[in-house]
């Protein structure tokens, strides 16, 4: 008979999407269920934590029974159960983190707990079989923005942080400002279409000796320049302003992940977060990485943003190397990737 592979259901809910989703070998795509939020926290103008988790008590239960009946499989299939453990919102990492325990105390599947970040790292191992470590990527999400050597599938090292902002906030808090509402990257991301990226200068920040990030000081400059052109009485070209605002956070996520593959000696880059669905981040990061002599590949858009899918394929590598929670696992708001 045929090998079925190690068949691992995938649990996410660090934010304001309830996900599951079943991935055999860390690399096949059973199915990938997704119930986002965003609508609901859009008229707030960003996520609500108390919403959030309400939300999430809601959806998990239908959104486990569809990504198992689109599988095709019983819980009795299955090999494991991995699910976001941090870092997130508390409250909604314990609504997945509750189901996840809940299955394994009736099943007794094994339980294996998995870093949000490391998630979002491992989609590109499904977007692309042949890549293995070790390779550099950049991760951008709303909360993070971190250049990251993955050494080996659960072996990290951290190249870059962010020292204030992650790029996602950067874009959201802009987006928000220019009338573009929540989520704001992917709305900045269309209304730059068409834009003229030297319409406005942006500040670049850049510390000696370190490739970390710092976003707010290009935010606060983005605000001032649009409270001073309000104030006199000018009108934004928002299609200029966000091709401006993109360009200059998107050159500077580039420059950042070629300098830091170089600094490792690695020729293998790939991208993962929210962020990282950026059609212009991602022809940028393309057309460097070949004169940089880099080969590059990145997740396709449903994978950046959050997902169960990609926390299925890193929890079965912690599954294969011997990681098993207990049943008396807690969430981890600010889980650390080191
Ligand atoms: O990874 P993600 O779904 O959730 C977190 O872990 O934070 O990332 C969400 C972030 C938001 O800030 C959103 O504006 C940004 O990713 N984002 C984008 C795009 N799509 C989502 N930013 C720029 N361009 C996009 N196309
Ligand atoms: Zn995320």
């Amino acid at each position: 008979m045929k090998n079925k592979g190690i068949r691992i259901l995938g649990i996410e809910s660090s934010c304001d999407e309830t996900a599951c989703s079943v991935v055999v070998d860390g690399r096949t795509i059973l199915s990938n269920s997704i119930a986002s939020q965003a609508d609901f926290h859009a008229k707030y103008g960003g996520v609500v934590p108390e919403i959030a988790s309400r939300m999430h008590i809601e959806a998990i239960l239908p959104t486990l029974r569809e990504a198992l009946s689109t599988a095709q499989l019983e819980y009795g299939d299955l090999d494991a159960v991995a699910v976001t453990k941090g870092p997130g919102l508390v409250g909604a990492l314990l609504v997945g983190i509750s189901a996840a325990k809940a299955i394994c105390e009736v099943t007794g599947l094994p339980l294996v707990g998995v870093g949000h970040i490391e998630g979002h790292i491992a989609a590109n191992y499904l977007a692309d079989p042949d890549l293995h470590p070790p390779f550099v990527c950049l991760v951008v999400s709303g909360g993070h923005s971190h250049i990251i050597y993955c050494k080996d599938y659960t072996e990290f090292e951290v190249l870059a942080r962010t020292r204030d902002d992650a790029a996602g906030e950067a874009f959201d808090k802009i987006a928000r400002a220019i009338g573009l509402g929540y989520p704001g990257g992917p709305k900045i991301d269309r209304a730059s279409q068409g834009g003229d990226k030297s319409a406005f200068v942006f500040p670049r920040t850049r510390f000696p000796d370190s490739l970390d990030f710092s976003f707010s000081g290009i935010k606060t400059a983005a605000l001032n320049q649009i409270h001073r052109m309000e104030q006199r009485n000018e009108t934004i070209s928002v299609s200029d302003f966000a091709a401006s605002y993109q360009n200059a956070i998107i050159e500077t996520l580039t420059e950042h992940a070629i300098l830091a593959c170089q600094a490792v000696r690695c020729d293998r880059l790939c991208i993962a977060g929210g962020v990282s669905a950026n059609t212009q981040l991602r022809s940028v990061m393309h057309r460097e990485s070949i004169r940089a002599g880099i080969r590059f590949s990145y997740p396709p858009a449903i994978l950046c943003t959050d997902n169960a899918a990609m926390i299925g394929s890193a929890g079965y590598f912690r599954y294969r190397n011997g990681t098993r929670d207990s049943l008396s696992m807690n969430a981890y708001p600010s889980l650390p990737i080191d």
